[in-house]
């Protein structure tokens, strides 16, 4: 199944995404994650990406596209994949659907997740991340049993850099303006699956399983 996870920053995409690889056996594909993990190498991309990321604004279609073109291209995304947080602008759905194409493949289902503002400031600002295994928490709604310590890994938690108020808030309006036209977009080609952010995260997970398998 080749997925789109397609929603504003904090709505849970990548919490959802992790649910889904478990069940249906294929890979996450965050550029999110991809591009943090170049900044912390300090590659040349990831030198050029932390200026955007820092700033909350996106990086260059071509840097984005060229990492995703060569991750559909691995063989454990040929039973089909995950991408979360990409596309996030009309030429990089443009240039997936052109990539896809050559391969002989297309999207299956873009699940657009929903959540009002205050929401989204609450799940951003209240959110950790383990700087040794990436497992993601949150303050409130998925607190770490000891504070700052990871459950898994016991792994340092961290706050995202991006996850400032005043960073989050330019986020959101990038997000308005370059990205939300993808729900019309894709609705157009008669893909758009709506969903509903609000609630459990096992609430919202069976909420995307109902309109992917039905
Ligand atoms: P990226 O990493 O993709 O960030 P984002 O889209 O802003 O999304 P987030 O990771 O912030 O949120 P999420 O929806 O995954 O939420 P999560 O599950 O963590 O991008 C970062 C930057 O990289 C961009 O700003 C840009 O610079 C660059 N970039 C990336 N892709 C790009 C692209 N394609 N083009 C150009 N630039 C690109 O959940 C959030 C919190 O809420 C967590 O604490 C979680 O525990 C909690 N939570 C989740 N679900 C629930 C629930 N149901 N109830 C309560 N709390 C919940
Ligand atoms: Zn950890």
């Amino acid at each position: 199944m080749n997925l789109i996870l397609l929603g504003p920053p904090g709505v849970g995409k990548g919490t959802q995404a992790k649910l889904l690889i478990d069940r249906f056996g294929i890979p996450q594909i965050s550029t999110g994650d991809i591009l943090r993990a170049a900044v912390k190498d300090l590659t040349p991309m990831g030198v050029k990406a932390k200026g955007f990321m820092d700033a909350g604004a996106l990086v260059p279609d071509e840097v984005v596209i060229g990492i995703v073109e060569e991750r559909l291209a691995q063989s454990d995304c040929a039973p089909g994949f995950i991408l979360d947080g990409f596309p996030r602008t009309v030429g990089q759905a443009d240039a997936l659907k052109g990539v896809l194409s050559r391969q002989g493949r297309a999207i299956d289902h873009v699940v657009s997740l929903s959540v009002d503002q205050q929401e989204l400031l609450k799940r951003l600002t209240g959110r950790r991340a383990c700087a040794k295994c990436g497992a993601v928490y949150h303050v409130e709604f998925a607190p770490p049993k000891v504070v700052g310590v990871c459950d898994a890994c016991a792994g340092e938690l961290y706050q995202r850099e991006d996850d400032k108020e005043a960073t989050i808030l330019n986020r959101l309006k990038v997000y308005d303006e370059q990205t939300a036209p993808l729900i019309a977009y894709y609705q157009g080609f008669g893909l758009l699956r709506s969903v509903d952010g609000l609630g459990t995260v096992d609430g919202v997970q069976g909420a995307i399983l109902t309109q992917i398998q039905a």
